[in-house]
């Protein structure tokens, strides 16, 4: 768990006013300098932000003369290879990269680092420059030349340009030119002693050992080396020498900054054994929920301090907007159920991108609450923005600390799921869902929606989801076992009503993403207008079925298909002999309170979506096309 007291909060980006039409790019960024080689320490950090998604990779080290520039397409086993592990490339200082192609082909010219015109200064980026096209046409004007079709090698150039003798010089002046989001790591041949970093809209930190000092996207890359980061704010400079940095504003002000201390375990970030992140994450789960729930489980009540609202202020509320995308919208549209339903407040559910653009009415004494796994998501930060920005105070569940939305955002409820790898979130879900049932039950007890004795039998639910997961996950052959009959699936139909429709989404989610079977997910009783007419002899129907006073209308549902040919396999509640007429397989969750269901129904669905992603052999941590956080628009 992460130390709740080095939480960075409340602090405004320097660019607000422009910054949520910027978008950032997965890429990850790696850099080193200090007693170790760097090569192997680069390429080491780079593999553990694989999991955000790239197409090729590349790495430059200085080797006491020069600065030498390694790239290659494809996974960063083919780079390592090419250098041996990095021991083709020695060196104490040096920054790497792996890319998500965006302007330009994946290819080796592509890649970064990109060199200005003599080799003296290599870049790596994560971002997109937005007014790169005049940038370059000014350059080529004044006698540059371009190799790469990327935004990045703008910054090559425009570094190459302002360049005096004086980096940090030389940086701020290309920081006031360009526009749109960056995450950057320079070297300058001059300076071989030096490596900088400095971001803006796309996430970086910088950390210190004993060893050296660190340039990471994320905290994963250099946990095995430090635990004491500084999160980079926007357009700030940092200095990174071998056994100290510093911090600069765009104006070359030295900035004070405090360390955050990673209080994450050692192995969290580490497969321990587990043949995919993804059935670790998933096995991770009992003890996710329990770290979201217990600290704020106290005496018998439900104690969120982070909300920092007072019981008036909640009692105000008079509607609640929830602002999310992928699954962390499906665990919205799960708490839209469990808020209006239990607590009586009329809830509105987004996807991010669409709010923003949607010019939504907020009436005064709105809850607008953005739920982010990363943190990092744009279109999800570029809402609590606009929600800001119309006065409105933002609560962000959050699972990444120090996040853009963390920082951002007025509260911060904390998801304790620690690092997720996996592009398909899992446990991160489950946590979001715990945090978002302990939000509905002190809204309710506030507001005397939820009487004494509903309370203690809601917490007493509550409090066995952990145990009640783990049995779960003790089927984990009989899913195994159905799973291996879909392999070969051309389509899965996911149906359910209420709660369970908002499960059937992730269900068909977590199966479309992992193994590129399509699927769709629909409300059971909104089948026959129109979607029925897709079954056909043999395709499989998942009905989740797990509100008894729906069982009824959800079984009709499933007698519709399976009169069509279609294989139900139903999702439902311990007891529900009715169902059995209906359904051709059963996996049974065990008794809870309704609301709290979905955390129970996920978990035979994502191990169906992993299973079936192993059986066609899919890179299940790495799916094609994604990206763990979505940082473009
Ligand atoms: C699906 C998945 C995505 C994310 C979505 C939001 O498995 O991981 O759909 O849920 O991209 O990401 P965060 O939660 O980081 O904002």
């Amino acid at each position: 768990m992460i130390n709740y007291s080095c939480v960075l909060t409340g602090k405004e980006p320097m660019t607000l006013k422009r910054s949520w039409h910027k978008v950032t790019i997965m890429c990850g960024i790696v850099g080193y300098i200090g007693t170790g080689e760097a090569a192997p320490i680069i390429l080491d950090g780079l593999s553990k932000l694989e999991y955000r998604g790239y197409d090729s990779a590349g790495i430059a080290i200085f080797d006491g003369e020069k600065i030498n520039i390694k790239k290659a397409v494809g996974r960063l086993k083919v780079l390592e290879n090419l250098t041996h592990g990095g021991e083709t490339m020695p060196g104490y200082a040096g920054i790497g990269h792996t890319r998500w192609a965006t302007h330009g082909a994946p290819s080796d010219v592509n890649s970064h680092p990109h060199f200005n015109k003599n080799g003296t200064i290599a870049v790596v980026h994560n971002g997109i420059i937005e007014n790169y096209i005049p940038l370059r046409n000014k350059l080529l004007g004044k006698g540059y030349e371009f190799i790469s079709e990327t935004d990045t090698e703008v910054l090559a150039h425009l570094l190459d340009y302002y360049y005096k003798g004086n980096p940090l010089e030389a940086i701020t002046k290309v920081l006031h030119r360009v526009e749109g989001s960056y995450a950057l790591g320079i070297m300058f041949a001059d300076f071989p002693e030096e490596i900088y970093a400095v971001r803006k809209d796309s996430p970086l930190i910088v950390g210190q050992s004993k060893e050296g000092c660190f340039i990471a996207s994320d905290v994963p890359a250099i946990l095995k080396y430090t635990r004491q980061v500084y999160y980079v704010d926007n357009q700030e400079v940092v200095k990174l020498r071998r056994d100290h940095m510093h911090f600069y504003s765009v104006d070359e002000e030295e900035i004070k900054k405090e360390p955050v201390t990673i209080d994450w375990d050692a192995n969290a970030a580490e497969k321990e054994g587990y043949e995919h992140f993804m059935l670790k994450e998933i096995y991770e789960q009992p003890k996710t929920v329990t770290d979201t729930l217990s600290p704020r489980i106290k005496n018998g009540e439900i104690v969120i301090e982070e909300l920092n609202m007072s019981d008036e202020e909640l009692k105000a509320v008079k509607k609640v907007h929830i602002v999310a995308c992928g699954s962390a919208y499906h665990t919205g549209v799960t708490a839209k159920y469990i808020l209006e339903g239990l607590v009586r407040l009329p809830v509105e559910v987004d996807v991010a991108s669409e709010f923003r653009y949607r010019n939504p009415v907020l009436e005064e004494d709105a809850m607008v609450i953005v739920i982010s796994q990363s943190g990092e998501t744009a279109d999800s930060l570029a809402a609590l923005r606009e929600a800001k920005s119309r006065g409105f105070k933002v609560l962000g569940i959050v699972n990444v600390v120090g996040s853009s939305i963390a920082r951002e955002a007025d509260s911060v409820m904390y998801t304790w799921a620690g690092p997720e790898i996996a592009v398909a979130t899992t446990k991160a879900y489950s946590a979001q869902l715990a945090a978002l049932y302990l939000l509905a039950m002190k809204l309710g007890r506030v507001r005397g929606t939820i009487d004494d004795a509903l309370f203690a039998s809601l917490l007493s639910d509550l409090k066995k989801l952990p145990n009640q997961i783990e049995l779960l996950l003790g089927q984990k052959q009989k899913i195994q076992r159905f799973a291996n009959r879909y392999v070969g699936a051309k389509d899965i139909f996911f149906i359910g009503r209420g709660i369970d429709y908002a499960i059937s989404m992730e269900g068909s989610l977590k199966l479309k993403e992992t193994s590129y079977v399509h699927s769709e997910s629909y409300p059971a009783g909104e089948l026959k207008h129109g979607p029925i007419s897709l079954i056909e002899d043999g395709t499989l129907v998942v009905a989740i079925s797990t509100q008894p006073a729906l069982f009824q209308k959800t079984i009709s549902n499933m007698v519709e298909v399976k009169a069509r040919g279609a294989f139900v396999m139903a999702i439902t509640c311990e007891g529900n002999k009715a169902i059995e007429k209906a359904a051709d397989y059963i996996t049974y969750i065990p008794e809870t309170n309704p609301y709290f269901a979905n955390s129970l129904a996920i978990i035979p669905l994502q191990l169906f979506s992993y299973y079936v992603a192993v059986g066609k052999g899919c890179d299940v941590d790495k799916p094609r096309n994604l990206a763990k956080s979505v940082t473009v628009e």
